[in-house]
């Protein structure tokens, strides 16, 4: 039988050039490399399947090729070779997480004082380094300040801040980022054109984005889809092997999110559920559709099931959805948050924007209060305004807020202003230049009396209205701190 390379091994970056994406990394290594400026210590810092190992053993390769130090090592040579395997004698590749504390450190320390075997450097690479005990660290500490030549330290960790600041002060921290979509998808290219696999674009985004961030993930996925798709890579083949939902029913699910028909999204769910699908890939994939479609609208494109008419209502539910899956994986039932948030979408008719909620309440006190406020009706024969026309002008030009704060005000007419008496935490909220123009006259605002303000205090029209609005009830009272 012959042995099967994984694709993620078989792979690997052999030199700088081959290395997608981590460009920061890559520039300062070569740069360093060229100008002879190798720090002794690295950290390389990032999540799993970036290139920590990678980079390290290019960087290796650059210090111990037979052709000279190099940003371009040959790849032919022993070392190089020896390197690839990782069977180098002057390389270590030490296991942080089963070589924790001071008896491995203390080996390192030893070797450090021989010369290397048989390149120029002696490179150990210390991965999972935050794994280290507090001991073995202090004991790393010391080799780091006082380095003995031709040795070079690459701290690998997944876990940044678990390394001591002592010891990150005396390292060169290079951050590794995860790729986006675009560069694993060119690596997917890359193998899949070097051993003739047959694929659509499609799939390798989709598997691309399936492997969340990771290019070993990624590679380990497009392996499995290679065996799964009989060597062919297809949407469709991909979708069935990563158990993701027919389009059919995405779509169905869709049409009935339109119609706002609970009981059939939840016949959905439920049958979804019984095919024995994955419910959370299920939701991933309402959700994916739910901001593609936002997108569109947004974008000013309508789409089939809704129009930008729905825009805001359609923020809502992706919000419900969202917190929807990040509940779900921790919860044993799932399909229970999935219906739950279904069940949601059923108030949603009764969500008001706070404009809304304040032109509401306005409209109420105009109808309540009409008559009992109006503390003077100016004559619409002399040519002034009546207070009502004032009022309207006001809505429209400065409102809902500003008039309702004036309908519920108490206004005197004298003889070149007008006084308006109100709360006194609204007194500084009103521009009386603005109300001077549309009033015709000057505007004065004045507190109301302390009396006045505390008897208006417990009858407050406001929340009276936000509480008949919502079927709430008071529970607990603050005190205002003007
Ligand atoms: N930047 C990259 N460009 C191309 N391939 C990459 C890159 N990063 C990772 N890979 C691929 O992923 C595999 C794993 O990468 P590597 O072993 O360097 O990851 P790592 O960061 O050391 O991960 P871990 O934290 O798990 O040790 C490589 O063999 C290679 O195939
Ligand atoms: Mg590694
Ligand atoms: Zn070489």
């Amino acid at each position: 039988m012959s042995y099967y390379e994984p694709f993620s091994r078989k792979y690997r970056p052999k030199n700088f050039d081959e290395v997608i994406g981590q460009e920061s990394v890559v520039r300062t290594l070569r740069n360093a490399i060229k100008l002879n400026r190798i720090s002794n210590a690295y950290i390389f810092a990032g999540s799993r399947g970036l290139g920590k190992t990678t980079i390290s053993r290019i960087l290796t390769k650059c210090l111990n090729c037979e052709v000279g130090i190099t940003d371009k090592p040959c790849g032919k040579c022993e070392n190089c070779i020896e390197i690839d395997k990782g069977s180098f004698p002057d390389m270590y590749e030490i296991d942080a997480a089963s070589n924790r504390g001071i008896d491995d450190i203390r080996n390192i320390k030893e070797n450090v004082g021989y010369a290397p075997i048989k390149g120029r450097y002696k490179v150990y690479i210390i991965d999972e380094a935050h794994m280290l005990t507090r001991e073995a660290f202090n004991a790393l500490l010391k080799t780091l300040e006082e380095p003995p030549p031709h040795n070079i330290f690459i701290l690998a960790t997944t876990e940044l801040h678990k390394i001591p600041d002592t010891i990150r002060s005396r390292c060169q921290t290079f951050i590794f980022k995860s790729p986006n979509k675009s560069e694993i998808v060119k690596y997917l290219k890359r193998i899949c054109e070097s051993e003739r696999i047959e694929y659509e674009e499609k799939a390798l985004e989709i598997l691309a984005e399936a492997s969340e961030g990771g290019m070993r993930d990624s590679a380990s996925l497009l392996d499995q889809a290679t065996v799964f798709g009989e060597g062919k890579i297809t949407v469709k083949s991909v979708e069935e092997m990563l158990g993701f939902i027919p389009v059919s029913i995405i779509d169905k699910f869709f049409n009935y999110l339109k119609n706002k028909d609970i009981k059939n999204l939840i016949t959905v769910i439920n049958s979804v559920e019984k095919s024995g699908y994955d419910l959370n890939i299920f939701w991933k994939q309402i959700i994916e559709e739910l901001h593609n479609i936002l997108v569109d609208l947004t974008l000013g494109k309508d789409n089939k099931y809704f129009t930008t008419e729905d825009i805001k209502e359609l923020i809502y539910i992706q919000t419900i959805f969202n917190k929807a899956l990040i509940e779900a994986k921790n919860f044993p039932n799932p399909k229970h948050i999935y219906q739950l948030a279904v069940l949601k979408l059923k108030y949603l008719n009764n969500i008001v924007s706070i404009k809304e909620l304040l032109e509401k309440g306005i409209n109420i006190t105009t109808k309540s209060k009409d008559k009992n406020l109006k503390e003077i009706e100016l004559k619409e024969d002399n040519g002034k305004k009546s207070l009502d026309y004032i009022l309207k002008e006001v809505k429209s030009k400065l409102g809902g807020v500003v008039y309702s704060i004036l309908k519920s005000a108490k206004i005197e007419e004298r003889e070149d202003s007008f006084i308006v008496f109100v709360n006194k935490s609204l007194v500084k909220t009103l521009d009386t230049r603005e109300l001077s123009n549309i009033f015709g006259k000057a505007v004065k605002i004045e507190p109301l009396e302390e009396k006045v303000e505390k008897k208006e205090d417990k009858k407050d029209e406001s929340v009276e209205k936000v509480l008949e609005l919502f079927k709430g009830k008071i529970i607990s009272y603050k005190k205002k701190n003007n």
